[in-house]
């Protein structure tokens, strides 16, 4: 069995922006797809991941999927989370996967920019905050790429911690004023 957890940093290598790819809100009979998404990632059967695919949808206000020639091929969302300090209260991203064999075509910025976008109609001028592993570097690279601005690094943010010990919090504009 294999299970990735981040993907390999290239920043040598610059992916083909692929115009066949969309995003867009996500509907609860698109569960079944990303689960395969999920588990093109991680090597599980994606049966393992049916039950988490079906429950984003009572979990996260905000679901985006990317599609290419019809093919769900990534998948994001949004949450908002308060009082689990440290770490602001407000909305977060989550999830942020992409099939593996899609990689380096502009997936992730296209569902960033959903997100951002559901989040905006949902609650206008809200921040969007992010939290991500300080060495998973190609999402690092990928959100201050999508507009996100580094606010602050540390060993916990709302209640997550870090495997090799450290996180970073990222914010989409309108950025807070503190
Ligand atoms: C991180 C991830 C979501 C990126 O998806 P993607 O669709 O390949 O990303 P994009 O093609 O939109 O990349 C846009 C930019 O992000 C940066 N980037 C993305 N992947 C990168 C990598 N492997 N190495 C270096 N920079 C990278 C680059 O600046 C890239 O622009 P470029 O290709 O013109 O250089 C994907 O690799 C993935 O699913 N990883 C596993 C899950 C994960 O870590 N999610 C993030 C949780 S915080």
């Amino acid at each position: 069995m294999i299970v990735v957890m981040f993907t390999a940093y290239e920043p040598e290598r610059h992916g083909v922006p692929d115009d066949a790819i969309t995003a867009r809100r996500a509907q609860l009979r698109d569960a079944d797809e990303i689960a395969h998404v999920m588990s093109a990632r991680d090597g599980f059967h994606h049966t393992d991941h049916l039950t988490r695919a079906t429950h984003l949808f009572d979990r996260l206000p905000v679901v985006v999927v990317a599609q290419a020639h019809a093919m769900i091929i990534g998948w994001s969302g949004a949450q908002i989370i308060a009082g689990r300090h440290p770490g602001p209260d407000g909305w977060y991203v989550a999830g942020l996967e992409v099939s593996p064999a899609w990689h380096r075509h502009g997936t992730a910025l296209k569902l960033l920019a959903a997100v951002a976008d559901g989040v905006a109609r949902l609650d206008p001028g809200a921040t969007l905050f992010s939290i991500c592993n300080a060495t998973n570097q190609a999402s690092l690279d990928l959100h201050l790429r999508a507009g996100f601005r580094q606010l602050e690094r540390g060993p916990q943010f709302v209640g997550v911690t870090f495997e090799g010990g450290r996180g970073v919090l990222l914010a989409h504009p309108p950025f807070p004023t503190w």
